[in-house]
């Protein structure tokens, strides 16, 4: 078998960082990487993490395998996250731990799969590569549906709502909750009432892949499209993770939520989703999931939680309105987005080419497609990246 198993292609942003770290110029700058940092480059672990991590260490007497889907803990530390008191979404919903947001979709694409082998799976145009590849990888097929330019720019809503109208019954429609990944372009609420509608006309349910909750603008307005689709009654996989916003990264810690218009059939489906982790990992790893659970349901730690993702919200932020002020400053149409949008990522719109000479004679590194990392930029090293744009640009 392995003679006949044709070799994979490296991961490209992974391959981008060992470049980086190769290069030997000392004013290389890399905005590559997916992980908010501080202006030191760090991706520090957070001070409600240490204490959570401490109480545990403190409290815990046996590491023996976890329900499938998790402690009750943790199920009740998402719902309130999600969806406050509410009583009639809690009862509604079903809460599964998983390995970060990526097994989360796993999960969901193993459902789609096993339950129906005709799902297609719609996913925005850019988006995160990692979703064609989870869909695709499990025998799905997967269309893409308009979403925005290759600047960054959100296309008219009529163009991925006529997309969206092309969706069959029981096909399954991928949108970014908050902080799209690549354009930090979202959605509106009343955006989301006129998806809502379409996916309701159509039969098709939604999955909403949410992985930066309360680095946009904060907690309550980052998962208001979930409510809307959810109290819409549109059925619903939120697919959440805890990597950025708790910096569990290598921890493994997402949630899937299931939600449907009834009790009773989300019951059935989770008892899917009980079968589809079984075999894909059998049960969640503990310690981060368990460390997230103790942040979110302790007053104390989930008010001090705030604060610390207040902090990295804003600093992202103050870098997005310096890099547009410094752009426009330059005369450059470059990073339209960069000012309104939201998370981690913006689009330059710089090409392919361009974003190779920029690696090869600047020592600036962004994604092929002309992605960065905004909270990568430094009030040091902004002056430098536009200096390198304009001069890209006048060449
Ligand atoms: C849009 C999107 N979804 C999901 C994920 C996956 O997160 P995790 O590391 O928790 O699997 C990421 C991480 O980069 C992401 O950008």
């Amino acid at each position: 078998m392995f003679r006949s198993v044709p070799g994979a292609p490296p991961d490209p942003i992974l391959g981008l960082s060992a470049a980086f770290q190769a290069d030997d110029r000392d004013d290389k700058i890399n905005l590559t990487v997916g992980v908010y940092c501080e202006a030191d480059g760090s991706t520090p672990v957070l001070d409600v993490i240490r204490t959570a991590e401490q109480r545990l260490y403190d409290t815990e007497r046996s590491k023996t395998y976890l329900p499938i889907t998790g402690s009750p803990l943790f199920a009740r530390g998402v719902r309130t996250l999600l969806f406050g008191d509410d009583a009639d979404l809690a009862a509604r919903s079903a809460v599964a731990d998983t390995p970060g947001g990526t097994g989360a979709l796993s999960v969901v694409a193993r459902l789609a799969w096993v339950t129906s082998h005709t799902t297609t799976v719609w996913i925005s145009n850019p988006t995160w590569p990692n979703h064609r590849a989870v869909f695709a990888d499990q025998g799905l097929g997967v269309q893409s549906y308009r979403y925005a330019d290759a600047s960054g720019r959100r296309l008219p809503m009529a163009e991925l709502l006529e997309d969206l109208g092309r969706a069959n019954a029981g096909d399954l429609v991928v949108l970014h909750g908050c902080c799209h990944n690549p354009t930090g372009a979202d959605l509106t609420p009343s955006e989301w009432s006129q998806i809502a509608e379409v996916l309701l006309a159509r039969g098709a349910a939604a999955v909403v892949d949410t992985a930066y909750v309360g680095l946009g603008d904060g907690i309550e307005p980052d998962t208001a499209g979930i409510r809307i689709l959810a109290e819409a009654g549109v059925e619903l996989f939120v697919c959440l993770s805890f990597s950025k916003n708790l910096g569990l990264y290598a921890e493994r810690v997402g949630a899937l939520v299931t939600v449907g218009p009834g009790a009773e059939a989300v019951h059935l489906v989770d008892s899917r989703v009980k079968a589809c982790a079984r075999s894909i990992y059998s049960n969640p790893p503990k310690h981060g999931g368990e460390s997230a659970a103790i942040v979110l349901t302790d007053p104390e730690l989930h008010a001090a939680w705030l604060d610390e993702l207040a902090v990295m919200r804003q600093r992202i932020n103050g870098l997005r309105s310096q890099l547009a002020d410094q752009l426009a400053g330059a005369g450059l149409d470059l990073c339209p987005g960069v000012a309104t949008g939201r998370g981690l990522f913006s689009l330059t719109g710089l090409t392919s080419d361009e974003v190779v000479r920029l690696r090869t004679e600047r020592g600036i590194y962004l994604v092929e497609n002309g992605r960065i990392n905004v909270a990568a930029l430094t009030e040091d090293n902004i002056p430098l990246v536009v200096d390198a744009f304009a001069r890209l640009r006048q060449s």
